[in-house]
């Protein structure tokens, strides 16, 4: 009864189970008399067969893909040879239509989407969301986003769920998008971080999943307008601390989605090369990092080589994390670069206590810190990026009222899974992606 038949045991004592499938045609083969038809249901795919009087059926004779209906028969256990997913058919006895599909579109299988121009794909996404790659990548990040809530709660974190609508920056002007909140300026939120900083009295080490917003003008493979942020803060830490955290957090998650087996089996088919990071990832100071790129010959964005206090841009970035081809903590970034909100470095001012974790293929996938969490400093940082410390009253009053060493990062969750899953581009790790120029559908 739309039951998944998870609990159905398919070995060769029950062969002749009777059972009864809802799907949609994944796929549809007829021969003379003869209809092979492969059920999908979400839950994986069934091959069915129609034979003899079945088969000659008018609604057998025009099946089409897509079509969803219902299936009674016996289970069969079939060869490898026969290539049945999970060697198993359903020999039918009885079938209905339920909803029948126009049949003749293209734009679902996943040929096409090797093939086919990659705005009319999109705007067909609801569709191609049904062909085998597109949907693996909505069960793999299922996945991913259920193990970061497992891992975080296996390590004693409480998540909380901070506003979308705010009135503050966290991230820079330039990207906020404002709206008109009952006649005030609001903003659809860059991150929740300083809302989860304001957790941290009450909770301690806090997470939330929740989507960020981002006026991004410029269309690249790993910037979208909305996207999910894994979010942290932990409270009574150094930044060595919080390096080890990601580094645990990340591997764990991978382990733990690794471990389920229908995921692992798409991962092996998404990314077949994948390999566990090794522990520990690689530390590189920012200041190395420009050493690096100038001995690589790789210039900075005016085409000239690298100097300190340079933003290390996408394309540089990506160059040198694919060709030091392991993950990366990118650490100690210079004050100007970095948001108004991180510590600075003790034995050198000029840096802060920042890290970017970098992947091959994607570059930066995390973004954390430590916090200031001085009063005075903090104030300070206000003047200097040219804020108006009123509206982060809030914020500010976490180091009023009992300060404490902390920091967090925010990893978004598209990045993530464009690495783990070897693509191209966030657009395809997201149901319907958001960027410039797209809101549809
Ligand atoms: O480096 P970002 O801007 O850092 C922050 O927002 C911090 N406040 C997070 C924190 O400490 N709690 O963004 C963090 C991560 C990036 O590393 C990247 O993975 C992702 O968010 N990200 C984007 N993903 C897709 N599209 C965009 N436009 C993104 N902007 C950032
Ligand atoms: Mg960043």
């Amino acid at each position: 009864n739309g039951e998944r038949p998870k609990e159905v045991d398919y070995s060769s004592e029950n062969r002749g189970t009777r059972v009864r499938v809802l799907g949609r045609v994944h796929r549809e083969r007829k021969q003379k008399d003869l209809c092979f038809v492969t059920l999908r249901d979400g839950y994986g795919y069934m091959q069915c067969v129609l034979a003899g009087p079945l088969a000659r059926t008018y609604d057998a004779i025009t099946l089409t893909r897509e079509t969803s209906m219902m299936i009674t028969g016996e289970m069969w256990e079939v060869p490898p040879g026969a290539h049945a997913p999970n060697n198993r058919e359903l020999h039918a006895d009885y079938f209905e239509i339920i909803g029948k599909a126009p049949g003749g579109d293209e734009a679902i299988t996943n040929k096409v989407q090797e093939k086919g121009d990659p705005q009319t794909l999109l705007d067909m996404r609801h569709l191609l969301l049904r062909g085998e790659t597109a949907s693996s990548l909505m069960f793999v990040r299922d996945a991913v986003e259920f193990a970061f809530n497992a891992k975080y709660h296996e390590l004693g974190y409480i998540k909380v769920a901070p506003p979308a609508l705010v009135q503050t920056q966290v991230e820079g002007g330039s990207t906020l998008f404002g709206f008109n909140y009952y006649g005030e300026n609001a903003y659809l939120t860059q991150s929740s971080q300083l809302y989860l900083e304001t957790a941290i009295p009450f909770a301690g080490n806090v997470y939330c999943i929740e989507k960020s917003f981002r006026a991004e003008k410029s269309l690249t493979r790993r910037h979208l307008s909305e996207y999910t942020h894994v979010e942290a803060e932990l409270d009574f830490i150094n930044f060595d601390d919080l390096l080890v955290h990601l580094e645990d957090m990340i591997c764990g998650v991978l382990e733990h989605v690794l471990a389920n087996p229908r995921i692992a089996a798409m991962l092996q088919k998404l990314n077949p090369d994948f390999q566990m990071p090794e522990r520990p990832f690689k530390r590189m100071r920012y200041s190395d990092a420009i050493d690096w790129l100038v001995e690589n010959e790789i210039p900075n964005e005016e085409g000239e080589p690298h100097k300190f206090g340079d933003d290390i841009a996408e394309a540089a970035e990506r160059r040198m994390t694919d060709i030091i081809n392991r993950p990366i903590f990118l650490t100690h970034f210079p004050v100007e670069i970095k948001a108004f909100y991180m510590q600075k470095e003790k034995a050198d001012p000029r840096v802060t206590e920042s890290v970017d974790v970098l992947m091959p293929g994607v570059g930066e996938i995390v973004g954390g810190s430590m916090r200031m969490d001085n009063f005075d400093e903090l104030m300070a940082a206000y003047k200097r990026e040219g804020m108006d410390p009123s509206p982060y009253y809030w914020y500010t009053d976490v180091r009023k009222y009992g300060s404490s060493p902390h920091g967090g990062y925010g990893l978004g969750l598209e990045r993530f899974l464009a690495w783990l899953c070897n693509q191209h581009t966030v657009r395809d790790t997201c149901l319907y992606p958001r960027y410039m120029g797209r809101c549809k559908p």
